[in-house]
């Protein structure tokens, strides 16, 4: 038996809805909250699978958690021991490798399973590893862990070879004890980054630049504990506005911070969509009035984010005539598009691009979501299509997107859970 998600797309969709805390930032805020001394209180926390795996990591290292009403979090540190982090809950997700950064930084000495999360093509941890090295550790592995070791980390200039969002957070944390100054150049620049370096400065580090493509770290020694406010998640708000263009006569999207979405707002103005942008929100006109189509490359931030172009992609089907969509991040990321043609769309992938014919009309079917945001895709596909869409290995949209079902409900969407054999 398994429990998917079931849609009965074709109703039109009205209201608000408010975007929970970033994903992405929480999944890297959590690890680097064991760098503190004293206990942490961080709002904002999206409730989703991602979050409970790594609260599971934390009671395992001995971090004191409590959970105060839905989206508070206080971690206190205080009390920890650094055991090797061999459990099941390690390969759930990507993100637990901010505990390398995080533990190194703090013990100099980690032992780790290597991380999972979504299958998206080849994902290695080469610059994280080669950044820690640079700051004096040394990488090995046994059993299966990677162990960093470290007698004293030491500020260097580290040069990223690919400006990527999981080395420049990982190698910030390990360089917040390191003695002296780090710097990381060709940094990445996602609003996530600014988070938790954000976070940590107020815990007491000393971190300039971050959101440029060069951050300094001037190393400290000891960090205190903080309250932290987690952004809003960009890639959330990105699918509902999505949501909105495809299904919505009139819809309001909350607690977003616009300059993170410019790259997607722009895109479907391009299209055809009619958008009013406020200081915290986004409006959506809808109307059923042919799109036009468009072509899209994704890019690290600023850019056109990797993590949107599935749910585009579904919207996609709407317009009239081939838009494509090529990746420069992931170049296999195009799994969703096998499944988007299940529900009658015309999506021909020729890696590292895929091109869509349309308009096409999308109907019901059995599909799967093989990753988090091929399951963002699905959900937008199922809204607009005629009849039934059964979504299987459903667990992967509950990592990422906070109380799917209750959100897209209140606005007038027929989904529900249901077992299957
Ligand atoms: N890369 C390397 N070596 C490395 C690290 C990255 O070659 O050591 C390559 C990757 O293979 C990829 C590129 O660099 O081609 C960029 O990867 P990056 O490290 O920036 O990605 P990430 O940190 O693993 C985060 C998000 C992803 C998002 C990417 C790109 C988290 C937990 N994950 O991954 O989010 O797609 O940045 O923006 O923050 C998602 O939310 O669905 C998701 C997959």
């Amino acid at each position: 038996m398994e429990r998917v998600i079931k849609i009965e797309g074709g109703h039109r969709l009205n209201g608000t809805v408010r975007i929970s805390g970033s994903k992405n930032a929480t999944v890297a805020l959590i690890p680097a909250c064991v760098l503190a001394n004293k206990p942490v209180t961080m709002y904002g926390i999206p409730n989703i699978s991602d979050v409970r795996s790594l609260i599971i990591l934390l009671n395992e290292l001995g971090v004191e958690v409590i959970e105060k009403g839905d989206e508070t979090l206080y971690i206190d540190p205080s009390h920890m021991k650094n055991i090797p982090m061999t459990s099941n809950a390690v390969s759930k997700l990507r993100a637990s490798y901010y505990f390398m950064g995080a533990l190194l930084g703090k013990f100099g000495h980690v032992e780790i399973k290597m991380p999972g999360g979504c299958y998206l093509g080849p994902r290695p941890i080469d610059l994280h590893l080669k950044g820690f090295e640079a700051l004096g550790a040394t990488v090995s592995y046994e059993n299966g862990c990677c162990i960093l070791d470290a007698k004293e980390l030491i500020g260097t200039k580290i040069f990223l070879d690919i400006s990527s969002v999981g080395a420049t957070i990982n190698i910030m944390m390990a360089a917040v004890y390191a003695k002296g100054k780090t710097v990381i150049e060709n940094a990445a620049r996602e609003p996530e980054i600014i988070d938790i370096a954000t976070l940590l400065n107020n815990m007491g580090a000393k971190i300039h630049g971050m959101g440029t493509s060069t951050i300094t770290i001037h190393g400290v020694d000891s960090l205190g504990g903080c309250i932290h406010e987690i952004i809003p998640d960009r890639i959330e708000a990105a699918t509902y506005v999505i949501i909105a263009a495809a299904m919505a006569d009139e819809m309001t999207i909350e607690n977003v911070i616009p300059q993170h979405l410019d790259a997607i707002l722009s895109k479907l103005k391009q299209i055809g969509i009619d958008l009013e942008v406020e200081s915290d929100k986004v409006h959506v006109k809808g109307s059923t009035k042919p799109l036009k189509p468009t072509d899209i490359l994704t890019k690290p931030y600023p850019g056109f984010a990797t993590d949107v172009q599935q749910p585009f992609t579904a919207l996609l089907t709407r317009c009239e005539g081939q838009s494509s969509v090529k990746e420069t991040i992931y170049t296999e990321r195009f799994k969703h598009c096998a499944e988007l043609n299940k529900m009658g769309a015309d999506i021909n992938v020729r890696v590292p691009a895929c091109f869509i014919s349309g308009k096409t009309d999308l109907h019901g079917a059995r599909v799967k979501a093989t990753d988090l945001r091929c399951g963002a895709g699905l959900v937008v596909a199922g809204l607009m299509a005629d009849g039934i869409t059964e979504i299987h290995d459903a667990y992967h949209i509950d990592r990422g997107y906070d109380n799917l079902d209750g959100k897209l409900q209140q606005l007038g969407a027929k989904l529900w859970r249901e077992e299957v054999e």
